[in-house]
Parts: C-alpha cells; sequence; structure tokens
C-alpha cells in the first residue's frame, strides 16, 4: 500500500478508510498517541494506538525519532487541535531510535547545540520550517526571473578571475603542497598545476554573467559562492548562495527598480505558500524577544515585518545624504559608534547600516553613489569623478542584503580603473572583449540568498538557515 503524505491527510477533504502514513514520532503519549511527523508540514498527524492490542514489545518501540509505518483509518479527532488523526490498525517499526541517545528530545534546545548535530536538527519544528521556506524561496527566485524571460546561466564554480577584487579567495590545486614545483625564479610553477594556472572558486559569477547578458540581454545566475573572509559574524559564510541578475540597457535607476520588485514578489510568494511554517517562526520569534530586554524587542511581528517590506517603497539615499545623516546622529555625536564617522569617503559599517535601516528610516534602504575608492573596479564612474554608480540595499536586523551597480561600459575608463587598481588587463581580456564589441550600458546585482531566508525566516544567524553552515574553523557534516 503507497503511503499518504501527512500534509495531504490533514487537508483530505473527506474521512478516509485505511490510510497508510510513514514518518518519524515526535512523540508518544500514554502508550497511546503518536505524534508523527514525515516532513511535509510543521503540522504532525495524530496516531491513535489500539494499546490493549498492540504487544507490549512494540509499544516500547514505540520512541522519538523511530521510523514507523501506520495503518488505520482517517477519522475525526476527538481531541482538541486537530481535525482527523489516525485509528491505528496495524503499526510496523520501520527503524527504531534509542530514546535515550536520539539527541533531539521533545524539548527546547540552544540554537549552538542544534548547529552541532545539523544533521539531526532537520527534524525540528523550527528547522523543518526554515528549510521548507528556504526551498520555496529557491523556486519563488527562478519563478520570479522566468516568467520575465530572464536566462538562466551557470557560471563557473572554478575560475581565475577575481571578481571583487578582495583577494577572499579559496585557492584550487592539484599541486602537492608538500612538495610544491617551483619556476627558474624560485615561485610556484601553476604551469604545473591541473589548469596549468593559478585557480580559485569563484566569489560571484557576475563577469561571466556580464559576457552573457551582452548577448542574451537578460540572466541571471543562481549558485554556490565562496569566500574566505575571516568574519566570524551571524551574517556571514564562507559558502553562501548568490543570486546575480545583470541586464543589458538596464541604468542604475532600472536596476534598484529590479532589485526591488524581485525582492518584494518572492517575499509575497513565501507569504502566500509558507502559511504554516511562518505562522510557527513568527511564534517562535516572539517566544526569543521575550528573553530581550524591552527596548530591544521589535515593535513588528514577522509576517508584520514581511508585509512592511511589500507595502513600502524601499527609501532611495545617495551615499553623501547618507553620510550627513551619520555624522548628526546621537550615537556618532556621543560616540556609541564603534567606528565614527568624521568625513565623505568612510566605509559604512553594519552598525551605520542598521542605524540608518532600523532608526532613522525604519524602512528598507538603497544607497547609491558610492565613493570610487570604496568599491570594485567593474563600476560606472559619475561624471563627478569620485563617486560610482553602485547600490546596496540594506534590511532591517539584516543590513546589506544586496550589492550592485550600474557596469563601466566605457573600455578606456575601464581599462584605467584597473591599471590605477593593479587589475592584470591580460587575465581579464575577455572580460574586457565585451567592452570592445558592442559594449553597451548594462547593470545588475547580487543577493545573498542567505540573508533573504534570514529576513523570512525571522532567525538571527546565518548558520541557521542554511542545511550545513561553512564558516572559520567549521566545516563538519
Ligand atoms: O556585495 P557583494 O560582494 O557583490 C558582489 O559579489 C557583486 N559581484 C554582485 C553583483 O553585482 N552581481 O555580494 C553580494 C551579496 C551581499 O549583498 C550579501 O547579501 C551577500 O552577497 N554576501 C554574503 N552572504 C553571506 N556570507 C558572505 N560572506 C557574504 N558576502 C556577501
Ligand atoms: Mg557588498
Amino acid at each position: 500500500m503507497r503511503h499518504t503524505r501527512v500534509k495531504d491527510l490533514l487537508n483530505s477533504p473527506t474521512l478516509l478508510h485505511e490510510v497508510n502514513a510513514k514518518g518519524w514520532v515526535r512523540t508518544f503519549r500514554n502508550n497511546q498517541f503518536i505524534a508523527l511527523n514525515d516532513g511535509s508540514t510543521i503540522n504532525n498527524i495524530q496516531c491513535v494506538v489500539d494499546f490493549e492490542n498492540t504487544s507490549e514489545e512494540i509499544l516500547k518501540r514505540i520512541t522519538t525519532g523511530a521510523a514507523i509505518s501506520v495503518t488505520g483509518d482517517l477519522v475525526e479527532s476527538k481531541g482538541a487541535g486537530q481535525k482527523y488523526e489516525i485509528q491505528v490498525k496495524k503499526i510496523e517499526i520501520l527503524g527504531d531510535s534509542d530514546a535515550e541517545k536520539f539527541p533531539m528530545q521533545p524539548k527546547k534546545h540552544s540554537l549552538e547545540f542544534l548547529r552541532e548535530n545539523a544533521h539531526l536538527r532537520v527534524r525540528t519544528n523550527a528547522f523543518g520550517a526554515i528549510m521548507r521556506v528556504r526551498s520555496v524561496l529557491s523556486f519563488a527566485v527562478h519563478s520570479y526571473f522566468q516568467q520575465k524571460g530572464f536566462v538562466y546561466v551557470n557560471t563557473p564554480i572554478i575560475t581565475g578571475a577575481d571578481a571583487e577584487g578582495a583577494g577572499e579567495m579559496f585557492q584550487v590545486t592539484s599541486l602537492p603542497l608538500d612538495n610544491l614545483p617551483k619556476n627558474e625564479e624560485g615561485n610556484i610553477d601553476y604551469k604545473k598545476d591541473f589548469f596549468g594556472k593559478h585557480t580559485n572558486l569563484t566569489v560571484s559569477g557576475q563577469l561571466e554573467g556580464e559576457t552573457f547578458a551582452m548577448a542574451l540581454g537578460q540572466i541571471y545566475t543562481f549558485g554556490p559562492t565562496f569566500r574566505a573572509e575571516n568574519s566570524n559574524t551571524s551574517r556571514h559564510l564562507a559558502e553562501f548562495w548568490m543570486i546575480e541578475p545583470e541586464v543589458a540597457f538596464n541604468n542604475l535607476d532600472d536596476n534598484m527598480d529590479l532589485a526591488e520588485d524581485f525582492i518584494q514578489y518572492v517575499i509575497k510568494y513565501a507569504i502566500d505558500n509558507c502559511a504554516d511554517d511562518l505562522k510557527f517562526l513568527e511564534g517562535r520569534l516572539l517566544e526569543e524577544e521575550k528573553s530581550k530586554p524591552q527596548a530591544e524587542r521589535s515593535e513588528m511581528t514577522l509576517l508584520e515585518k514581511l508585509n512592511f517590506v511589500l507595502e513600502n517603497n524601499f527609501k532611495r539615499v545617495s551615499y553623501t545624504e547618507a553620510i550627513d545623516i551619520l555624522r548628526d546622529s546621537t550615537p556618532n555625536k556621543k560616540k556609541k559608534f564603534q567606528y565614527i564617522i568624521n568625513e565623505w569617503g568612510a566605509d559604512l559599517q553594519s552598525e551605520h547600516e542598521r542605524y540608518l535601516v532600523e532608526k532613522h528610516f525604519k524602512s528598507p534602504v538603497i544607497l547609491f553613489d558610492y565613493p570610487a575608492n570604496i568599491k570594485a573596479f567593474y563600476m560606472r564612474l559619475n561624471e563627478d569623478g569620485k563617486t560610482v554608480r553602485a547600490m546596496d540595499i540594506l534590511f532591517p536586523g539584516i543590513g546589506e542584503i544586496v550589492g550592485g551597480s550600474q557596469r563601466e561600459e566605457r573600455f578606456d575608463v575601464l581599462v584605467e580603473k584597473m591599471k590605477a587598481l593593479g587589475i592584470d588587463e591580460e587575465e581579464l581580456w575577455w572580460y574586457l572583449d565585451t567592452r570592445r564589441f558592442g559594449s553597451a550600458v548594462h547593470s545588475g546585482f547580487g543577493l545573498g540568498f542567505e540573508r533573504l531566508v534570514l529576513f523570512v525566516t525571522g532567525m538571527t544567524n546565518i548558520r541557521d538557515v542554511i542545511p550545513f553552515p561553512r564558516t572559520p574553523q567549521n566545516a563538519e557534516f
């Protein structure tokens, strides 16, 4: 007999005769009531065991974590809290679970403990919900771009280029590390390496993406990205997923419109398709907030925050205006910021970004026209000669969620910029070809997928929204 998913049983329009459900025991009460979960929904189905006619040996094996199969009728539940339950006629233990040793006991665990058990934490309500929401958001990303006729491009994971010029790359090599071949100058001879050159894991698919946008018009990437930045924060991963659309003939304003529309679409999609999971996560967040001092508690519930983003335009503010606001702000004057803003040109830290979003504007903010020297080489230089057509989108509780720009389409200006920054033109000959042959205005951005999942689930640590996080000193599983 084919089993039916718990979600379908709970949503059944009628009572059903003889159904089969398979899943994992969450709890077993009074030798009679099993809460069974199969991952199809946050909700468990109650299975009522006829304990008088079930052997003692079987009853003992119905323990938290065990995999079981139950067959019986789907009937109206007499208990509160659920519409249906299964009146069990036959029960089979598929896989025992040692109740004493199973780490996911039916009680509250710390997030730290759950991270150490990332292979089992997905069996909890919170992580089941987070991972279902993550999956739905991935689908929404594709759905948005596909509906608009964007072409999905798989840019390489192994590359010779450092797109962001920040040097935060994981090297890829098959050279023997204990016996590296040297060239005549005494340096490592990468000609002998697998690819005949120095290679690394990609920090961004943008540069390759641009070449495709200059042929296919509008493209997007959605893939893993790697950064060897040693920042042990709640917002950084060494391996994360990024979505990078790139559009020919779009200027920076078009780019902002696209980013805003895209983010609103995917959030709306999650609200419409993850109601049960988001309701659970909203409750979890409320509980968590209770442990904080009153002043730090959020004024909005999770769904209110999500709806706020849908109902309000993102505030568009130039870097120069933002610096004025920050310079005159109370935390700056009272030296409460760790980094005091004194002059134009300062790089913004996350404390500044969060002040702008959470305290000053109380809304998502798009900052644009940053100083050229704090941004990557490929951004288009403005007429003032000192700012570039960059944009960062800042979100409450998250800080930067998107980084993007209008690209420098003028060959000469780009080459000059690369020279000044010491970027090898020969290495990027293929990138420069896009400016040699039919160059045009174009723009794009990168959205950090985990930061989006953080926002939508109301979680606060990025390690909790990716199945198996990779961070400094941590690559377990
Ligand atoms: O601002 P970034 O570095 O921009 C780029 O990589 C551009 N090439 C994008 C483009 O224009 N096509 O990164 C983009 C986004 C950030 O805004 C942030 O959301 C996320 O990627 N991000 C990270 N997320 C998790 N862990 C990290 N270490 C991240 N670094 C960046
Ligand atoms: Mg950035």
